[in-house]
């Protein structure tokens, strides 16, 4: 790609989750339209060889997310490192099956400590300099089961994933003078191990048979949504959940 059509050039993205399949397709795409990007994930091993790999564009900083005092020191670092944050794709997750009376309180807090805190404390950390500099885009990871309370996800991940849609509503509405976006992607059964492994085969079948695409999600196909959204002339998109289901869910 030439230089001119790289739309994102200089700009700093901040991709949590980047280790992930979801996370780095995002990382890929920031990268091809000229962003230099902070892989942030808690699986140190993986997120430093992925960024060794990606080239001199993409840095790893390794930390949990829903540790507050590890968020502000590890994007202090991303700032030192890289300059202000442009664009905070909040996207790690863990996924949770259990059903409300099988949910203990450690997997409570656990689900939202790494699905809903982290990405509040990185809005936190980034929002002042986006106000700042009038310019931001805050890009959420949410999911179908935000809508539906969860065909096979969980109660405390549907929760979760609610709470991140009114989280960007939230913040789409403070921060829309600012120049700052916050919008929310909704995927549902992306091709990743997140699903491959934690389904079995009757289930996967009888999803496949659902959707009226006829297929799971790829990787790609969310990562094409958060360069639609994290684009310049997205400027007009605030609040918005994209909805990425293969028409599982129309409304
Ligand atoms: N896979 C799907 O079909 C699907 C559907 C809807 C929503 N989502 C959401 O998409 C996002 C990415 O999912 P994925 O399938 O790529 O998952 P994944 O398991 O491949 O990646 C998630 C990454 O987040 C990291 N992570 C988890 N908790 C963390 C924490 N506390 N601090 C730092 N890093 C942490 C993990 O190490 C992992 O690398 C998640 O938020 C998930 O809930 C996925």
């Amino acid at each position: 790609m030439s230089d001119t059509a790289k739309v994102l050039l200089g700009k700093v993205a901040l991709v949590t989750g980047a280790a992930g399949t979801m996370g780095l397709a995002a990382v890929r795409v920031l990268l091809e339209d000229g962003c230099k990007v902070a892989l942030v994930d808690f699986n140190h091993a993986r997120n430093k060889a992925l960024a060794d790999e990606l080239g001199p564009n993409a840095a790893a900083f390794s930390f949990d997310i829903s540790d507050a005092e590890a968020v502000q020191e590890g994007h202090a670092r991303i700032v030192q490192t890289l300059g202000t944050v442009d664009i905070l794709v909040n996207n790690a997750g863990i996924l949770s099956n259990n059903k409300v009376e099988a949910t203990d309180a450690q997997e409570w807090r656990r689900v939202m400590g790494a699905n809903l805190d982290g990405a509040f404390y990185l809005s936190q950390q980034v929002v002042p300099a986006m106000k700042a500099q009038r310019f931001g885009r805050i890009i959420n990871t949410s999911s179908l089961a935000a809508k539906t309370g969860g065909l096979t996800a969980g109660t405390a991940y549907s929760v979760s994933k609610g709470a991140m849609s009114a989280l960007t509503f939230s913040l789409a509405r403070e921060l829309a003078s600012f120049g700052v976006t916050a919008n929310a992607i909704a995927p549902a059964y992306v091709k990743t191990p997140m699903i491959t492994e934690q389904l079995n085969e009757e289930q996967r079948q009888k999803l496949l048979k659902d959707i009226p695409v006829g297929r799971f999600c790829e990787p790609e196909e969310f990562a094409h949504v958060v360069r639609f959204l994290a684009s310049p002339l997205a400027g007009f998109i605030t609040g918005e959940i994209i909805d990425i289901n293969g028409g599982l869910l129309m409304d």
